[in-house]
């Protein structure tokens, strides 16, 4: 087997939530399933409630100085960190405030032996002194405050794991899919041919890859244009 195969490391996602079970949820389907199934990803959900010093398992307190919400203890965090962590692990906290999740930050954590721990904020945020002490990574996926850092950590685990080999069906697709080079994708077309007097454009027909293969480099920069300019910037 290729030694692009990784059959013997999979790439190893530790989590720790207040919401173990909507992680699990989305876990349990389609194409991430059935990475895990396959052991091409390794992913370990913690309870941050679990690590709770108290009868009522609280895991949260309000802000020193005033503000609203309550804060994510640092003390009771590190606590679950620390049952997780080792000298090899790469520790990222999912929040606004970092930085802007992108296709090639994804395929790199795919391709480190590095684990990843992924801290999920609930509430107003976490204390910073537990940021400053442990976290080497703040990730953000998009301009927004969500209620918490779980849907942002199922988004990175997503968009990391097509990159791994053999958990899409096809090796190159993840590289084919938006953002090859940079930029988006040409338009795809199936069958009918002629549909409602719409045609699929000739030379997707014409089974010429030459010229299919320029047809689709010429679209990917026509779409990106049209759509996302910003893109662009910087490649001409
Ligand atoms: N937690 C709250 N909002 C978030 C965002 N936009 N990205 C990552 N984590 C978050």
């Amino acid at each position: 087997l290729k030694a692009c195969f990784r059959l013997t490391i999979p790439m190893k996602i530790k989590i720790i939530t207040l919401f173990p079970e909507l992680i699990k949820g989305y876990l349990q389907e389609a194409i991430i399933a059935k990475a895990i199934g396959t052991g091409l990803l390794n992913i370990e959900i913690m309870n941050l409630r679990d690590f709770s010093d108290n009868p009522y398992r609280s895991v949260d307190d309000s802000p020193m100085g005033g503000g609203d919400g309550m804060l994510l203890r640092p003390d009771i965090l590190e606590a679950a960190l620390l049952s997780v962590k080792n000298e090899m692990s790469h520790v990222i906290y999912l929040s606004p405030q970092g930085e802007l999740l992108k296709s090639q930050t994804a395929k790199k954590f795919s391709e480190s032996d590095r684990e990843i721990v992924l801290i999920c904020g609930r509430y107003a945020g976490v204390d910073q002194r537990f940021i400053d002490k442990h976290v080497d990574q703040e990730i953000s996926i998009g301009d927004y405050v969500l209620s918490g850092g779980e849907l942002a950590a199922l988004v990175f685990i997503e968009a990391a794991s097509r990159f791994i080999p053999g958990v899409l069906g096809k090796i190159k697709s993840a590289e084919e899919d938006s953002f090859k080079d940079g930029l988006l994708e040409a338009p795809q077309y199936t069958r009918p041919q002629d549909w409602s007097g719409m045609k699929v454009p000739e030379v997707l027909a014409s089974g010429n890859h030459k010229k299919i293969a320029e047809w689709k480099a010429e679209q990917a920069l026509k779409v990106t244009e049209e759509k996302r300019p910003d893109l662009l910037r910087g490649k001409k």
